[in-house]
């Protein structure tokens, strides 16, 4: 039996077609995962769309393996502290990437806390090249 079909549990998820902003709104179960509990309703409604948008860059355009099956890419991730740019990174990181994130001075820290391997800021003469640190070729960005 599902856990949804538990009357009152909270979710997060996607609304096929139309009802967003409706009291009642029918969404697949596919689409739709539990709400953890310290996650507020208001910081998950920025999950899906920047979450999707990011595993699809990675797992259809990039061609990672979320297992961590295939091999080892070289990701530059422009805006890696950003509200997309933070899943990118988490998500490259469970495909096994390498990962080079772009971001301000005061996040360098957070990339790191997240996995990033190598953190660009990008007010830095080097930042503004892109390039990485350790002279790695991009497989993607
Ligand atoms: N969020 C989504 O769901 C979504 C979906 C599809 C496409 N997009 C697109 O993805 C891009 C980023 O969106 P977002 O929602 O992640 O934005 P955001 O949360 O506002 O993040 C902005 C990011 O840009 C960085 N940044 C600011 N000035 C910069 C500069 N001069 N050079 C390089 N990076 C700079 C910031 O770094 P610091 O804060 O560290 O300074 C921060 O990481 C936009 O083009 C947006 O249209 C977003």
């Amino acid at each position: 039996m599902s856990v949804f079909s538990e009357k009152g549990f909270s979710v997060l998820g996607t609304v096929a077609k139309r009802g967003w902003l409706s009291e009642y709104a029918i969404a697949k179960e596919r689409l739709t995962i539990a709400r953890p509990e310290e996650v507020s309703a208001i910081e998950g409604i920025g999950l899906p769309i920047a979450a999707l948008t990011a595993h699809k860059a990675l797992v259809d355009v990039a061609g990672i393996k979320l297992d961590g099956s295939g091999p080892r890419m070289n990701i530059l991730v422009t805006a890696a502290s950003g509200s997309l740019g933070h899943y990118v990174v988490q998500l490259a990181k469970l495909g096994n990437a390498h990962v080079i994130g772009t971001c301000g001075a005061h996040n360098i820290k957070f990339m790191k806390s997240l996995g990033a391997d190598e953190v660009l800021d990008y007010k830095t003469p080097q930042g503004t090249t892109l390039k990485s640190p350790s002279g790695k070729k991009y497989d993607a960005a």
